[in-house]
């Protein structure tokens, strides 16, 4: 018999270490023959930690489990799958697990993160086996093919960019995988490198194959400290393997990479700041172009992906660009794993093709607000994305359908806010995180970003709340056109969006002067 449960971070932080400790001890004492298995998490975090149990090659689920709840468990014979009030029946088949389509996702909290076996037996390196027999144009062609984007943010073609690797002259080229995953509400990153670190190492070794580099570092944040550490047990892992190392495979074509570790700013996650900080140098932006694809780490053409887009290729690879466009719709194809977070019911990462209503997200996947209020707004894409209001609801999950609506969708961070929210506190802090965050290279959002906390308070305390507003919005539009890099770029769409649709929150109540 096998049972799992989850040590990915969120279910550590809601003890999963304790209910471990408490079923190993229930173990032991029963004299049972049972194997503890540390998966990663399914990313229903409403039901962490989630304890699993393998019964006739089925998962029946029980949570949120908590470690006084285990010896109780086990008295109604969890080994067997036996009833109890926390029993939720068969994993797979909860609806929020079963409508989704789960590709980059598919293994993340069903195996042992750092079982090369386990990982093979579901599906692990077939992708990377089909790479390593075709030519490297040919692996850049299957993923253009498959119309895979950037999955950070910007949804950039991500063979268009591999192609500009691979055609550009060097005698070495790097894969970087951007996993400074720093934005609000998102965890995707952190959950494929904790749930499932060989998929990303596969993505990696493909990328590698499919533009000539030899070298791979994964750039990720210090507050990541079990990604890091399965990170970095599966590179050794997969190294002692020959998966990665100077014959991938037994290709005879090299491949190896590391972890490095940032000091915790957000501009780090900015692709030119990021190479800064891996050079040693203090994370500014750089100024583009040069393109990191013709120079980018020590000068030399450079992959930089987000880890999303770069676990996603071994599927696409494995089962073909046709299979994974044939998700999705428009321009944007495949799938997204949507994060959804704040004030939400149920919160976690849902894997789906593109095309979903932010309604249907928000109300019927979300379940609504946790505190049961009515939805007020909801943030998409992070700290610089814009603010939602229920009118827009029916905007269909794209990158285009965002951007339509002067939104954007960004690294798929799904942020949701009740009707006690202010939007203008929201709009002061998206001025505030950029001063604080701000590298300081260009004016207008070192010193706009400033002035921007300034005009909103300003607004706030009812101080030429009219002129203020006006100034408010043009100094939007000078950083939204005139900073160096998305961050000064973006501060304004959550500005702007909270003035354009909650305009109420941005009129203060006249001052009424007590009567004498
Ligand atoms: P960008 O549009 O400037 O570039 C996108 C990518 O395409 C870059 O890697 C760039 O080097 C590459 N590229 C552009 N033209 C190319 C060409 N002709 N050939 C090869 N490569 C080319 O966007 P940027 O500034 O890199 O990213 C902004 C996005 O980052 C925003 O949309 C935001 O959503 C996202 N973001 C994500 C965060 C996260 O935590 N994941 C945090 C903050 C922002
Ligand atoms: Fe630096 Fe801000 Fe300018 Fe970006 S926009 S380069 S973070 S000062």
């Amino acid at each position: 018999v096998r049972i799992y449960v989850p040590r990915d971070a969120a279910a550590l932080a809601l003890g999963a270490e304790k209910v471990a400790k408490a079923i190993a001890q229930e173990i032991a004492a029963r004299g049972l023959d049972v194997e503890i298995v540390r998966n990663g998490s399914r990313g229903m975090f409403w039901l962490e930690p989630l304890v699993e149990v393998e019964v006739a090659g089925k998962r029946i689920g029980y949570g949120p489990v908590k470690a006084g709840d285990v010896s109780v468990l086990f008295d109604a014979g969890i080994v067997n799958g036996g009833d109890h009030p926390l029993c939720l029946g068969e994993v797979e088949d909860l609806p929020f697990l079963k409508e989704q389509t789960r590709l980059t996702f598919a293994r993340c909290g069903v195996i042992d993160p750092l079982s090369l076996a386990d990982y093979e037996a579901h599906g692990g390196l077939a992708g990377l086996r089909r790479a390593v027999s075709m030519a490297s144009a040919d692996v850049v062609k299957e993923v253009t093919d498959s119309g895979l984007r950037g999955r950070g943010g910007a949804g950039f073609p991500t063979g268009v960019k591999w192609k500009t690797v691979l055609d550009a002259s060097g005698d070495r080229k790097y894969i970087v995988c951007n996993a400074d995953e720093g934005d609000s509400g998102t965890f995707a990153d952190r959950m494929i490198m904790e749930g499932d670190p060989f998929v990303l190492i596969e993505g990696m070794a493909i990328a590698g194959l499919a533009t000539g580099a030899t070298k791979g570092f994964v750039y990720t944040r210090s507050e990541y400290p079990h990604a890091i550490a399965a990170m970095t047990a599966a590179i050794g892992i997969a190294r002692q393997a020959g998966i990665l190392g100077p014959s991938v495979l037994g290709s005879g074509r090299a491949f190896d990479m590391e972890v490095r570790t940032g000091a915790g700013a957000y501009v780090c996650g900015e692709e030119t700041a990021l190479l800064n900080s891996l050079e040693g140098k203090r994370g500014i932006v750089r100024a583009k172009p040069p393109l990191p694809a013709h120079k980018g780490l020590f000068d030399c053409p450079t992959v930089i992906n987000n880890v999303i887009s770069l676990a996603s290729v071994p599927v696409i690879m494995e089962k073909g660009a046709a299979f994974y466009r044939d998700f999705g719709m428009g321009r944007s194809r495949g799938t997204i794993p949507l994060q959804i977070a704040g004030n939400i019911k149920y919160g976690g990462l849902y894997e789906t093709g593109f095309g979903l209503s932010l309604g249907d997200i928000v109300d019927r996947i979300g379940g609504g607000t946790a505190t049961g209020r009515p939805v007020k707004a909801v943030q998409v894409g992070g700290p610089l994305g814009a603010y939602f209001p229920r009118a827009l609801f029916d905007t269909p999950f794209d990158y285009e359908a965002f951007a339509a609506k002067d939104g954007l969708i960004g690294h798929a961070g799904i942020v949701v806010f009740d009707d006690t929210a202010d939007m203008l506190k929201q709009a002061r802090f998206a001025m505030e995180f950029c001063a604080v965050e701000s590298c300081g290279k260009c004016t207008p959002c070192r010193i706009g970003s400033t002035r921007g906390v300034e005009t909103v308070d300003k607004i706030a305390q009812g101080i030429e709340p009219e002129k203020n507003r006006v100034l408010l919005a043009d100094l939007c539009n000078t950083m939204k056109f005139g900073s160096l890099c998305a961050l000064g770029g973006f501060t304004p769409y959550p500005v702007v969006s909270a003035m354009t649709h909650f305009p109420e929150d941005f009129s203060p109540a006249p001052i009424v002067e007590a009567a004498e």
